[in-house]
């Protein structure tokens, strides 16, 4: 659907070219060309020759051009029906600011990572939690408006695997820019093996003062599958497989998620999360030790 997108964009820009030395030509033309005195009724009729030619012959003709041009380039992004293989359907949630990522027909939830197989017909469920953020991976394709109340649905299809990033579009708060898809398209086992390692993993909770700090505070808001039910935060339960944390904000790995857990106020200003000023550091290192262990 990008390519498709991008051949748009090109007829465009080539019509453009076109349009441009035309029009400069002509002005070239006039500045040299000898003045000559037309007649008033003579002027007249060049005048509407120009008005009715360039004014609204050209015009009509090249929207029409372009429409021709983009109404099957936008269908193609339409869920409309199709013989065999059924599109997979991923929901995706806008939150201020980050990505709720499910997968309906085997449960899987994740946040952050939009992982799809290539080469199969994707419909993108698109919604909002909150204020009106946009789904767009320009690499595969157009964007579309994450409505809070509605669902919107985007047909995507990777046709090669490979990591491509996606971003919020829609100014959706301070951290708008901060909201970053990490987009990820997987061959067709691997795509299986990777839903089916998720699809019903459960998680021991934490041990000692960190299993207490989890409950009381983490777990309100953040799921973890066989630990937590919080709803308002980012699933956790595959955690340790996502590249970075806060959407982009910083890498995933022990020391980003060290400094996520004692510093995400400066990293990433206004998010839900509250400080954890009170918590000793301690404790949030066996918190981290153990967030580290949340993978399929
Ligand atoms: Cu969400 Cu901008």
């Amino acid at each position: 659907m990008a390519r498709d997108v991008a051949n748009v964009w090109w007829a465009m820009f080539g019509f453009s070219v076109v349009v441009l030395v035309v029009v400069s030509a002509l002005w070239i033309y006039a500045m040299l060309r000898q003045p000559r005195t037309h007649t008033a009724e003579e002027a007249k009729r060049i005048n509407r020759h120009w008005i009715i030619g360039g004014g609204l012959i050209l015009p009509t003709v090249s929207i029409i051009a372009l429409l021709a041009f983009g109404i099957p380039t936008g269908r193609g992004m339409l869920p409309l029906p199709v013989e065999g293989e059924q599109p997979l359907r991923i929901q995706v949630i806008g939150h201020q600011w980050w990505w709720e990522v499910r997968y309906p027909e085997s449960g899987v939830v994740t946040a952050n990572q939009f992982i799809l197989p290539v080469d199969r017909p994707v419909d993108v469920e698109v919604t909002s939690a909150d204020v009106i953020h946009s789904f767009w991976v320009p690499r595969l394709g157009g964007k579309l408006d994450m409505v809070p109340g509605r669902t919107n649905t985007l047909r995507l299809q990777a046709s090669q695997t490979g990591v491509f990033r996606g971003q919020c579009s829609e100014f959706c708060g301070s951290q708008h820019a901060h909201m970053i898809l990490h987009v990820e398209a997987l061959e067709t086992d691997a795509f299986a093996s990777w839903i089916e390692a998720r699809a019903g993993r459960e998680h021991q909770p934490p041990s000692g003062a960190a299993g207490q700090v989890f409950d009381e505070r983490c777990g309100q808001c953040h799921r973890v599958a066989g630990v937590s039910d919080g709803n308002r935060a980012p699933d956790l339960s595959d955690l340790a497989t996502r590249p970075t944390l806060g959407a982009g904000v910083i890498a995933n790995d022990a020391e980003g998620l060290r400094r996520w857990l004692s510093d995400h106020q400066s990293l990433k200003h206004g998010i839900a999360m509250p400080r954890h000023d009170d918590i000793p550091e301690q404790t949030l290192g066996q918190l981290a030790d153990w967030l580290e262990t949340l993978a399929p």
